[in-house]
């Protein structure tokens, strides 16, 4: 089993499970002591992240460093003069939380990166948090893990956060103040944190687009087949990539008569699996050993989406994780993770809520790192989940997951967020936390840079044109 390793940054975490990516819902009261324990310890360890404030601000625009935003109720000095630095940070807004089954497993993935941006000399983090009704918020309570308790409490202490378009794009903040003071804060680059629907599925990336904030990870697309197990699985058979027989139920056709969709779901095998289209953590997903509760289980996924999946089962089942990672121009993959599941498959309950039980997470969990596998065999994973990446237009880092029985390898799926953002998958190769982080934001803006060059704009005036024709004809007669 994989141990610990001592000397390893504490609060850099890895979330575990997601898929091995998300920790539980409803998190137990001491580890969200211990996690805000670390947090104090990593901003204790990080003198000069207080001393950071004012910076130089772009022309013409208020620049507000998160910092600053933290701080910009009447409540808090100005730091001193020399407490002042000039050198211009990015600031990075993490946005996190969102309208999702995954809402907590975001927070808690947010917080982890926090803490490392914070840590780096070249990223100001600036916290966005959105609620489960889909309200942007910013502010210090966000710094406190405990808070999310209390949801009333984070409206209460947070201002919110309105999208001011264009480009560059700009977040604008509520600072309080008697006359409602707004403060736009220009956003260099985003990281998107949020897991599932609404924040991993290309609604948000789509937003950030036309914001025309540059953002780390997949784009529009990317997130979006990765998000819908129906499309992505339709991406993988273009590619040639090998996966397991599957049929799609839509809502409709359910509703309509299930004979026919019970029919072709059993011929796939007798043992198999069911899931919601989109989704994540196994929320919706449903392993079907005998024929009468292929039905529940059809309608059980049909309550988080419209559509459902329906594979065959892998027997006696191995489950392996690579992470892959869009360096600039180079495309890298991670050191393999095995994950063992026990009776059946890797439910929810075993993502996340036994690690809240207290008991060594990787025991737990089984994760071993590497995977102990031959190298030829991992040689092969890894060159599938660069063609699943690929195959899927993604971006920044996933994680792609396979199914394994006896010589057979399978692609499951991608994460395009997975949790911790697989760092620990990359510690083995020597690139830290803090590393992939920079590399991810280097490569958002590279992204971003290429598209500005692009011409969105014709030298015709389409509509010039139409009225010179009109002119032309002549007034008409009546
Ligand atoms: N075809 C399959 N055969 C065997 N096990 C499977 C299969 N599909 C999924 N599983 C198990 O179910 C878990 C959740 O399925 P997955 O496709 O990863 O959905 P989610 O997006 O909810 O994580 C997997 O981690 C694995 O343990
Ligand atoms: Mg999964």
């Amino acid at each position: 089993m994989r141990r610990r390793d001592p000397g390893r940054p504490v609060v850099a975490r890895r979330v575990h499970g997601r898929d091995s990516r998300r920790r539980p819902a409803g998190r137990v009261a001491a580890r969200r002591r211990v996690a805000r324990r670390r947090l104090r310890a990593a901003r204790d360890d990080d003198p000069p992240r207080r001393r950071r404030a004012v910076r130089e601000r772009p022309a013409g625009q208020l620049r507000v460093e998160s910092e600053a935003v933290r701080r910009c109720s009447s409540r808090h000095a100005p730091p001193p003069d020399h407490a002042r630095s000039h050198v211009a940070r990015s600031v990075v807004a993490v946005l996190f939380g969102g309208r999702s089954c995954e809402h907590e497993v975001s927070i808690l993935t947010a917080h982890e990166a926090l803490s490392v941006l914070r840590r780096m000399p070249d990223y100001d983090p600036l916290p966005v948090y959105v609620t489960k009704d889909g309200r942007w918020l910013t502010g210090p309570a966000l710094d406190d893990l405990d808070k999310f308790a209390d949801p009333a409490a984070i409206e209460r202490e947070c201002r919110p956060v309105t999208l001011q378009p264009g480009s560059p794009g700009a977040l604008v903040v509520e600072t309080g103040g008697l006359f409602g003071k707004r403060d736009s804060v220009r956003i260099d680059v985003a990281l998107p944190l949020i897991h599932g629907p609404n924040g991993e599925d290309g609604t948000l990336q789509g937003t950030l687009e036309m914001l025309g904030i540059p953002y780390a990870g997949s784009g529009v697309l990317g997130s979006a087949l990765c998000m819908d197990k129906a499309a992505m699985k339709r991406a993988f058979t273009a590619a040639g990539l090998p996966q397991v027989p599957y049929t799609v139920v839509t809502r409709a056709a359910w509703d309509s008569g299930p004979d026919g969709e019970l029919a072709r779901a059993s011929a796939l095998g007798e043992k198999l699996f069911v899931k919601p289209v989109r989704g994540g953590s196994s929320i919706g997903v449903t392993f079907v050993e005998t024929g009468d509760a292929l039905a529940p289980a059809i309608d059980l996924a049909l309550e988080f989406d419209c559509e459902a999946v329906v594979e065959a089962a892998v027997a006696d089942v191995a489950e392996v994780n690579c992470a892959v990672l869009r360096d600039g121009d180079t495309v890298l993959t991670s050191t393999l993770e095995a994950v063992a599941a026990s009776g059946g498959f890797l439910t929810f309950d075993q993502k996340y809520l036994q690690w809240s039980k207290g008991a060594p997470s990787d025991e737990v969990q089984g994760h071993v790192i590497p995977a102990p596998l031959p190298p030829e065999k991992a040689e092969r994973i890894s060159a599938l989940a660069r063609a699943a990446f690929e195959a899927c237009s993604c971006d920044g880092v996933a994680r792609v997951d396979f199914l394994l029985s006896g010589d057979e390898v399978f692609v499951n799926e991608i994460n395009t967020v997975p949790g911790s953002l697989s760092f620990y998958l990359w510690e083995p190769s020597g690139v830290t936390f803090d590393d992939l982080l920079g590399r991810m934001l280097r490569t958002a803006v590279l992204r971003a840079e290429r598209r500005s060059g692009l011409t969105y704009s014709l030298d015709r005036n389409l509509l010039e044109a139409i009225q010179e024709r009109k002119g032309a004809k002549g007034p008409k007669r009546p």
